[in-house]
């Protein structure tokens, strides 16, 4: 089964179609990312997959559950990170963890090891009885994720889990997603760090003004996308655009001394590069070739702009 199904779903905000009729389909146990620019309808799409919005058309299935209808059977499934941390400032750590906890049906020793556990692996156990208003970004994020997996959900949600964290934490985060992933859960995560998603994803949506413009794995995506690879050259002296210009290359990109030359076919580009350089009593400083990474993809794919 399916842990997450999408057909035709469109959500519109008055004349804005947020969300525009987007299908998609999330195994069991996947690591899916949904990538997208700022306005993309990242937020809005988790919110219909977690039951918060309405859909104007389209159908949502959750392990075969439809939100919209049965909203608690879904919520019971799920564990949500939402964009904007949802724990209560004037609570304790373990008075949010308990509450969670508690909301999702669990009690006694049971909520107790848990809650202990997950304090324990977030490194935040010394400070359970601290109030989260004076905690920082980063340990308020912890809060909210332990919370949100208190019930050891069968599927993950998380909205940019990692935006703006420092290195410590962010690690922490991905290793705790990762290792739910590895004990089977099915994850769902928006982000726009490309790096994160191709090393983190099993397959990677890209989401653009509402509509889905890729959706595959992070390695065939870059394969489609030959033609950006590149040599970047350097030479010991400055040289005119002009004198590279061949069929072989589609796009010349200056940045500092280094060169960036975008082909389709790295080994006749690499040869007419270091021909043209002999003919030219230029030397090579450094040359090297590199394959297109995702953020290049992504770039070409959503026109690198947001709205
Ligand atoms: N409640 C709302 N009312 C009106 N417009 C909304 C509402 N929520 C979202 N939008 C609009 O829908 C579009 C998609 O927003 P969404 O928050 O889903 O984008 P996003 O991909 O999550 O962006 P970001 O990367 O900035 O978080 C945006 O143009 C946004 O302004
Ligand atoms: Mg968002």
């Amino acid at each position: 089964m399916d842990a997450i199904r999408v057909e035709s779903l469109t959500k519109r905000f008055g004349d804005l179609t947020a969300v525009d009729d987007i299908s998609f389909r999330v195994e069991e146990g996947e690591f899916f990312g949904f990538l997208g620019p700022n306005g993309a309808g990242k937020t809005t799409t988790i919110r219909l997959l977690t039951g918060l919005l309405t859909p104007d058309a389209g159908r949502i299935s959750i392990m075969g559950i439809d939100p919209g209808r049965d909203a608690i059977s879904a919520k019971l499934l799920m564990g949500v990170i939402p964009e904007t941390s949802n724990v209560y400032a004037d609570l304790t750590v373990k008075q949010n963890l308990y509450l969670a906890g508690r909301y999702y049906g669990l009690s006694g020793h049971q909520l107790k090891k848990r809650s202990e556990d997950l304090l324990s692996k977030f490194g935040i156990y010394d400070r359970r009885d601290e109030r989260v208003r004076t905690f920082s970004k980063g340990l308020k994020q912890r809060v909210s994720i332990a919370s949100a997996i208190i019930h050891q959900p069968g599927i993950l949600f998380l909205d940019e889990p990692t935006e703006g964290l420092d290195v410590q934490s962010r690690r922490l985060i991905i290793r705790t997603i990762e290792e739910m992933n590895e004990e089977g859960s099915t994850i769902f995560m928006t982000t726009h760090n490309i790096e994160d998603a191709n090393v983190l994803c099993r397959k990677v949506c890209i989401i653009n003004q509402g509509k889905i413009v890729a959706i595959d794995r992070p390695e065939s995506l870059k394969h489609t996308f030959d033609r950006m690879q590149f040599i970047e050259a350097s030479f010991d002296r400055e040289v005119k655009t002009g004198l590279f210009a061949s069929d072989l290359i589609s796009r010349i990109v200056v940045s500092g001394d280094k060169w960036r030359l975008y082909t389709e076919d790295l080994d006749r580009a690499v040869k007419h590069v270091a021909g043209v350089a002999e003919r030219n009593g230029l030397k090579i400083i450094s040359l090297r070739t590199s394959g297109p990474t995702l953020e290049d993809v992504f770039v070409e794919l959503t026109g690198g702009g947001g709205r």
